[in-house]
């Protein structure tokens, strides 16, 4: 389904990603851990072409990303579903608006574009929320209003960059709970940067541990918690038996 290989980016002096290799399955959940600067977000940002890699490729679904341009890229941005830490919800527009916004956009009919809408609200639990501005909800509920806007296209995959990370400790779990319903019960593609330990052990088929702009390890989650071998894993393993 997707295959990064030899992904480089730099920041001026900063190595961001330094030959990255990820291969991820039609249907797989994989989740990507390492510690803050190690390259997760730039990494998940070139797969929609967010952020721009320096070498490298990546194919998805058969297509070649990095060659895509004007129309072919807006089509193909519609097939991969994006999850902000921080929402990025547009503060005048309500709800439900909110979530219809590119569908409208890439010219479909308002009505269809709205009930779909509606439909992905209720996957969500906030369908009665439609009308609501996003500052009327919770950090939680806005968080759950940025994944219907990603699901609304039914995208062929799905990428969560830190979702939970902005919230506060006791709005986490809802969040976390709707997360793990999408991934038993879609069966999309995702690639979660998170670093919550008992959700990747619960809804991950594999981990991937990143550090300095490489990807240092990976497996199945019972196993490289069970037997690390790198330090990171060893840190994140530290944090499952708190
Ligand atoms: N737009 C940017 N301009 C300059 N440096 C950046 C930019 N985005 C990321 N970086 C740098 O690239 C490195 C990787 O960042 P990032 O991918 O955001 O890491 P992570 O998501 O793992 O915290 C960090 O050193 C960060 O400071
Ligand atoms: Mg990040």
């Amino acid at each position: 389904m997707l295959q990064i290989r030899d992904l480089y980016k730099s920041y001026g002096k900063t190595t961001a990603l330094d030959g990255v290799d990820l291969h991820v399955a039609r249907g797989e959940t994989v989740v990507i851990m390492g510690p803050s600067g190690c390259g997760k977000s730039t990494l998940i940002r070139c797969v929609n072409r967010l952020t721009e890699p320096d070498g490298g490729s990546i194919i998805l679904g058969g297509q070649d990303v990095l060659a895509l341009q004007g129309p072919e890229l807006q089509a193909f941005r519609r097939k991969v579903g994006f999850v902000f830490q921080h929402f990025n919800l547009i503060a005048r527009l309500t709800v439900l608006d909110n979530v219809m916004f590119h569908l409208v956009l890439a010219g479909m009919d308002r009505e269809e574009a709205r009930a779909r809408a509606l439909l992905a609200l209720d996957r969500v639990g906030l369908k009665a929320a439609a009308d609501r501005r996003p500052a009327q909800l919770s950090g939680g509920q806005q968080q759950r209003v940025g994944i219907a806007r990603a699901l609304v296209t039914n995208p062929e995959i799905m990428l969560w960059d830190e979702p939970t990370a902005s919230l506060d400790p006791i709005l986490v779990g809802e969040v976390l709970e709707v997360m793990e319903e999408l991934v038993k019960e879609t069966g999309t593609t995702m690639v979660i940067v998170t670093h919550e330990v008992s959700f990747a052990l619960r809804a991950a088929h594999r981990i991937v541990f990143m550090d300095r702009g490489k990807v240092v390890e990976e497996g199945e989650p019972q196993e490289v918690f069970a037997q690390p071998r790198s330090e990171i894993a060893r840190l994140y393993r530290k944090l499952l038996m708190n």
